[in-house]
């Protein structure tokens, strides 16, 4: 593999400290899922998310409300809705990244298997590392090697890490995001060399190196051509026996092609806040949903 030098490679940032988000699976949100037996992995992280009354503002906008939400583990949750109803602002609260733009703000409660994500003295860096992301763009360091970009989360996560080690992380990661045969012999060739499509599943490896529990998707497709969009909703299928997905998404054939739940926003009218209309079982939402509003937009007479 690349990176010359010595057989150690050590950083010096803290090591993997285990949050209280890391506490025992709590009842309530473990037991409501079946999914957890079903696909059996030895790598299996998955975690459920639990959401009661959340609301998310900026500044004194409220962009979302009162959404509640159950988000099963080991399953792909879909969120769809009209632009601006609030599915990113929904999205970067489930890792804290909402309140890292000024002025923002979150009411309500979260949990990972039961563990408060917003509890006092629950460290936001720690959920960013249990709860990954994968943006609409794929956004590989520019200035690093394939390699590198894998590694990148790792080294930050752990202080010691031998080479050997990290060579099977990365490459592990790699060949989980379905791309380790396209670029095992350019690893040290820079990220940003890569096609959008390979680049995008570099971000995904880049974000499940650190094993996280739950993976976060927005829009994680819509830069790609279809054939880059189909291999990521493969990998996506792949990745749900070890990880919770979410996912937000434009494309309605790909909400029911890659998800297992859908869950719908809508706001009434611009300036109003999104709101969650309905969450279903994804047939269910496509087939025979209960509110108009997510039929009118399931069946594209939206607007
Ligand atoms: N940084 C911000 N500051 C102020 N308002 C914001 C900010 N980001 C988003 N908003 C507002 O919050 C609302 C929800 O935006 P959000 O990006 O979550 O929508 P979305 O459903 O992801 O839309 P799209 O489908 O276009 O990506 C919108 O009214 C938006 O203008
Ligand atoms: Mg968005």
């Amino acid at each position: 593999m690349k990176e010359d030098g010595e057989d150690l490679t050590e950083t010096e940032t803290p090591e993997r400290i285990e949050s209280p988000v890391d506490a025992p699976r709590a009842s309530a949100a473990g037991s409501t899922s079946p999914a957890t037996a079903e696909k059996p992995s030895a790598d299996n992280r998955a975690k459920a998310i639990e959401v009661s009354g959340l609301s998310l503002f900026y500044g004194d906008f409220k962009a979302v409300e009162d959404v509640d939400m159950s988000i099963r583990p080991n399953k792909v949750t879909a969120l769809i809705g009209s632009s601006g109803c609030g599915k990113t602002t929904f999205l970067r609260s489930i890792n804290r990244m909402h309140e890292l733009t000024p002025g923002a703000r979150v009411e309500g409660h979260m949990t990972l298997d039961g563990a408060d994500i917003y509890g006092p003295g629950v460290d936001p860096v720690e959920v960013r590392r249990q709860v990954g992301m994968v943006f609409q763009q794929p956004n590989p360091f520019p200035t690093m090697s394939i390699y590198e970009n894998v590694a990148a989360g790792l080294k930050l996560n752990t202080r010691r890490i031998k080479k050997a080690q990290l060579d099977e992380v990365v490459e592990r990661a790699l060949r989980g995001a379905n791309l380790w045969n396209e670029v095992k012999d350019r690893l040290n060739k820079p990220g940003s060399g890569l096609s959008g499509g390979q680049q995008q599943r570099l971000c995904i490896a880049r974000a499940t190196a650190v094993q996280p529990e739950v993976l976060l998707m927005d829009e994680p497709c819509s830069a790609l051509d279809p054939v880059a969009t189909l291999a990521v909703e493969d990998l996506i299928q792949e990745l749900k026996k070890n990880f919770t997905i979410v996912i937000v998404t434009h494309n309605m054939q790909q909400a029911s092609r890659a998800s297992d739940y859908t869950a719908f926003f809508n706001l009434e009218k611009s300036g109003d806040p999104g709101r969650l209309v309905e969450m279903d079982e994804t047939t269910a939402i496509f087939s025979n949903p209960t509110q108009k509003a997510t039929e009118d937009y399931v069946s594209g007479r939206f607007g």
